[in-house]
């Protein structure tokens, strides 16, 4: 179980700020649109993301179960029911397939940034090069032993431990790093793109991404955060402790587009090509990697060394903490369903995921393929069932008593008029339309009706 109510704020907002905020986030706001995309996705965040996270979090500590052993627990034991969970596990296994790689690349510039520092650049540009196969490979099994040794290690103290220093360390270089960034010349094109929204921009793809953004960086969708809630204490109050993780998610995020927006048009005067002939992204994948550098290098000495390196260090340590969260996914199903003990699970569960990461790194374009069928259809559907089961089979009212453990006040208050309708029918239904639009429904019903 979490120390305190803070552990687990820290823990769950550990594993929702990763590389989706840092990483994923700035990326989909520079090829969506720009504040158009910042927009919707506070919509989502608010309408979708909240409730379902509230969902999950409270299946998990009435249970005290992993994903699936939760979804049986409640339903007597019925096979359809668990198949959520098992959904979850398959969804966590595969995303956190190819985010070891990614993961890798902020291991592997931490050394870069090194390198460059000491002048080697044939070491610097050796290491820096995210289409190398065996480095990615190489970098790959390093993030991947070291999420195994953590899960076996037993993780309450370690993450507690680790994000109650990294998270505010982390915060503080984002807000240095933007006060550097702003003051130079071409970074108000980048923070106008952010900060005023063209309406124009937005539509139906936007939306769609918009949504799959706010459920990968929210950790949702996969029963990461039934695992997590399965720690937390009753006497915690699960709404205001919701709050919070969203809140601190959603700072980050902000924060990291306020940092690289401006970076890339920065970059792009310094040469860097980041658009192309019609101002579309060029590399979408790799665009923090090509950014970011050129802005510490520019910086130049032994600060622009430092943040470099600190920089990527954290956004390593920030990767890490998600990663264990998504490993926690099969291995807590493996230890309870299948009784293995806790090494042996997560030492067998990481090694077959990283055969998977493996064979992506030696042809990233993969990476794509996985976001779209795993994150923008798996994560979905998992939240849809996770809302329709809790609206529809175990019932709001029960997991508005659940909550009353840690809320007393909670059946006078206005959240239990509205989260109920949410999750029975806003919720679910938001993420119904981005599901019909990801299998191509929507625009299959448009041809038909013009
Ligand atoms: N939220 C993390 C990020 O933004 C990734 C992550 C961790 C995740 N656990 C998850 C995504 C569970 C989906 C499901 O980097």
């Amino acid at each position: 179980m979490w120390s305190s109510k803070l552990g687990f704020i820290l823990a769950a907002s550990g594993s929702a700020v990763g590389l989706g905020n840092i990483w994923g986030f700035p990326t989909q706001v520079a090829s969506h649109g720009g504040a158009a995309f910042l927009l919707v996705y506070l919509v989502c965040v608010v309408v979708v993301g909240f409730p379902a996270m509230i969902a999950e979090i409270t299946i998990g500590r009435r249970t005290n179960r992993n994903p699936v052993g939760a979804f049986k627990a409640l339903s007597d034991n019925q096979f359809k029911y668990s198949l959520i969970g098992i959904l979850g596990v398959i969804c966590a296994s595969m995303i956190l397939a190819f985010y070891t790689v990614v993961a890798g690349w902020t291991v592997s510039y931490v050394f870069a940034e090194l390198f460059h520092f000491l002048g080697l650049a044939h070491w610097e540009h050796y290491v820096a090069n995210t289409q190398h196969g065996f480095i990615n490979a190489l970098f790959s099994i390093i993030f991947m032993g070291a999420t195994v040794l953590i899960i076996v290690g037993g993780v309450t103290d370690g993450i507690e431990r680790a994000t109650k220093f990294m998270m505010p360390l982390l915060f503080m270089i984002l807000l240095g790093l933007i006060g550097y960034v702003l003051f130079q010349p071409s970074a108000g094109i980048g923070l106008k793109k952010y900060l005023i929204p063209d309406f124009s921009k937005i539509n139906v793809s936007l939306i769609f991404s918009a949504m799959g953004q706010a459920f990968f960086s929210l950790s949702l969708g996969v029963g990461g955060m039934i695992t997590y809630g399965s720690y937390l204490s009753k006497n915690e109050n699960i709404p205001e402790a919701t709050a919070y993780v969203v809140l601190i998610n959603t700072l980050i995020a902000f924060l990291a587009g306020l940092l690289i927006l401006p970076a890339m048009y920065i970059a792009q005067a310094q040469g860097v090509t980041i658009f192309g002939p019609n101002g579309q992204l060029l590399e979408r994948i790799s665009l923090i990697f090509k950014v970011l550098p050129q802005l510490f290098h520019q910086l130049g000495g032994v600060t622009g060394f430092i943040l470099g390196i600190v920089f990527f260090f954290l956004l390593s340590i920030a990767a890490l903490t998600s990663t264990i969260s998504l490993l926690e996914v099969p291995v807590s199903y493996a230890i309870d369903e299948h009784h293995l003990p806790r090494k042996k699970a997560a030492i067998l569960v990481g090694m077959g995921i990283l055969v998977i990461s493996l064979i992506i790194s030696f042809d990233i374009s993969l990476i794509g393929l996985f976001v779209k069928i795993f994150n923008n259809i798996g994560l979905p559907l998992g939240g849809f069932l996770i809302c329709m089961f809790l609206g529809y089979y175990w019932k709001t009212k029960n997991a508005i008593t659940e909550m009353e453990a840690g809320y007393p006040g909670i059946r006078q208050s206005v959240f239990s008029k509205v989260w109920p309708f949410f999750i029975k029918v806003i919720t679910p239904l938001a993420i119904l339309y981005n599901l019909l639009n990801a299998l191509g429904f929507i625009s299959y019903l448009k041809n038909i009706f013009t």
